[in-house]
């Protein structure tokens, strides 16, 4: 992911409104945020808000099928009602992929879907622009997202968040770190090389896990000292393995 594009697509039209009036120019209304679970979307939805001090509804695609039974148009103008009362705002509508109608099958369900997404493309289409509603959605199946969502002056930036690279993987640990006591044996860019395939979300959790073992020498009174816990290099690799054992080969029966 890059993130000038989010900077040029979100903060720079929120933080410098009179400068895109002035100059005339046309700001994305809707951006869609698609990768694997566990890499960051939600994180960054919600950071933008933060970084340009909007205002944050966040929905879900289902949520939006099930939750006003018989209402859900209603439910979508509501969201985008109360949007426009908060601006500026961000509404983060997860789950993209759920508004996806089942054309042809005539099921009540299906046409439920296909209200909602009516009503939402009439959302959109009816957000003047620069009105600071902003609309984030997120996916990890964007090869199934309803194409009527994607046409020009809806959600027309797509950005793809992937797994992280070992760059990546080893900012994400120093994140999760931070304020963690660390052993002076730990190797960050060693345990960043070891979790290659893990998500932001696994990395998070690596962390944590080890520590929970740092923190267990201490409960179960190897020491007295609280300044005694420290996560070390050991507990890191150890936590690699739990949060994600690595497949062992299984061998082949022989028939
Ligand atoms: N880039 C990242 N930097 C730091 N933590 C991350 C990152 N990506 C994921 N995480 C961790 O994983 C958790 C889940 O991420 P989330 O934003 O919900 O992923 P997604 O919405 O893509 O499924 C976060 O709360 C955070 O702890
Ligand atoms: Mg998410």
């Amino acid at each position: 992911m890059k993130k000038w594009e989010l900077k040029e697509a979100v903060e720079w039209p929120i933080k410098h409104k009179e400068a895109f009036d002035y100059a005339d120019v046309e700001t994305p209304k809707g951006i869609l945020l698609h990768g694997p679970p566990g890499t960051g979307k939600t994180l960054i939805a919600k950071a933008l808000a933060k970084m340009t001090e909007s205002n944050f509804i966040s929905i879900k695609g289902p949520e939006l099928l099930s939750k006003w039974v018989g209402e859900s148009e209603k439910g979508v103008r509501e969201i985008f009602r109360k949007a426009r009362q908060a601006a500026p705002c961000i509404i983060f509508l997860d789950e993209v992929d759920a508004l996806v109608p089942r054309r042809g099958t005539g099921s009540s369900d299906s046409h439920v879907t296909e209200s909602v997404v009516s009503q939402i493309l009439t959302e959109i289409d009816g957000l003047e622009e620069l009105h600071n509603v902003l609309i984030i959605g997120a996916t990890n199946r964007l090869d199934i997202v309803d194409e009527a969502l994607l046409r020009p002056g809806r959600f027309d930036r797509v950005i793809e968040v992937p797994n992280p690279d070992q760059k990546g993987r080893r900012h994400i640990l120093e994140i999760h770190t931070k304020k963690k006591p660390l052993s002076s044996d730990v190797r960050i860019d060693r345990i960043a090389d070891l979790t290659s395939g893990f998500n932001g979300a696994e990395i998070g959790a690596v962390a944590n896990r080890a520590a929970v073992s740092a923190l267990k020498r201490y409960v179960s009174g190897k020491s007295q000292n609280i300044n005694d816990i420290k996560i070390t290099q050991q507990d890191l690799i150890d936590a690699v393995d739990k949060v994600k054992p690595r497949q062992k080969e299984i061998p082949l029966l022989n028939s």
